[in-house]
């Protein structure tokens, strides 16, 4: 029989309405956890919510508002008792030629993709620190992160940000038992790449889907990702299997990367 590798453990995943963290949610309820939906699109997670079942709840929240992190945090852990895992997986992609970058998008982007998931772990960890039991943080890299790219200087940015902010928190938190880690996909097919996919298309003078088709030929497995090749790492690294791995980023993302 398969064993739940989470089991009575409690997960707070951010953006977690759509895509690659309502992915995470499945199969983390699938592993025996319960999930907290949080996300700023509060009907789009109750519905999800609704739809992954009783082990599941919605949460609005903002990353990008202190307070609201603060009372998310709050409730989850006066609904489920505590927070052991945290996914750091809200974002916003942008891209643009270089010269029309604007400060407004540059602001936003640098909000909600930084000083969201910094301000999320900060949060959570003081709670997993007062419990004194340890806990897992993931946040999500992006190989936009490893390099960068013409049309998308500010999300590249960002990324590469969440992988130093990954070293520096996960070296600074495991004295309290909190494993910090990442994860860095590649390519992966969802609402997020129809909107990349379009981008390009108007500003390379693509048809539509055509981005996307020179992309999956591109990587080494041969096809774009899909938000399911991302889980087993996420379970992987929240769990206990996970207690000595510390800081660092994972590629997972068809051999499109190595480092
Ligand atoms: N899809 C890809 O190809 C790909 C590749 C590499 C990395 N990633 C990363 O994986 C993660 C998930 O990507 P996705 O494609 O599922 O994204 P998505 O755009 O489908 O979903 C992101 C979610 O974040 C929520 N959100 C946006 N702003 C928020 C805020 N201020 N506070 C709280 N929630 C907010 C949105 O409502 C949405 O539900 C992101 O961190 C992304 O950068 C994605």
């Amino acid at each position: 029989m398969h064993t739940q590798r989470l089991e009575g453990k409690v997960a707070l995943i951010t953006g977690a309405a759509r895509g690659i963290g309502k992915a995470f949610a499945k199969r983390y309820l699938a592993e025996g956890a319960k999930v907290i939906i949080a996300d700023i699109d509060f009907e789009a997670a109750s519905n999800t919510a609704l739809a992954l079942g009783e082990h599941c709840i919605a949460q609005v929240l903002d990353v990008t508002d202190q307070t609201s992190i603060d009372d998310c945090v709050t409730h989850s852990i006066s609904k489920w008792g505590k927070i052991d895992i945290l996914i750091n997986n809200a974002a916003l992609f942008t891209a643009s030629p270089f010269i029309d970058i604007t400060r407004t998008d540059y602001d936003k982007v640098f909000a909600v993709n930084l000083a969201g998931p910094v301000f999320m772990m900060q949060a959570v960890a003081k709670h997993m620190i007062e419990r004194g039991e340890g806990g897992k943080i993931i946040n999500m890299a992006s190989q936009a992160g490893r390099r960068g790219e013409g049309l998308v200087a500010v999300y590249c940015a960002t990324k590469a940000a969440i992988i130093s902010v990954t070293q520096s928190a996960g070296l600074d938190l495991i004295k309290h038992g909190i494993n910090v880690n990442a994860i860095s996909p590649g390519v992966v097919d969802g609402e997020h790449w129809d909107g990349v996919d379009a981008f390009f298309a108007k500003h390379e003078g693509l048809k539509l889907g055509e981005k996307k088709a020179q992309v999956g030929k591109s990587v080494p497995h041969g096809r774009m990702g899909v938000a399911q090749d991302l889980t087993g790492m996420a379970v992987f690294l929240a769990s206990s299997d996970a207690d000595y791995i510390v800081a660092q980023t994972y590629n997972v993302d068809g051999g499109q990367w190595m480092s």
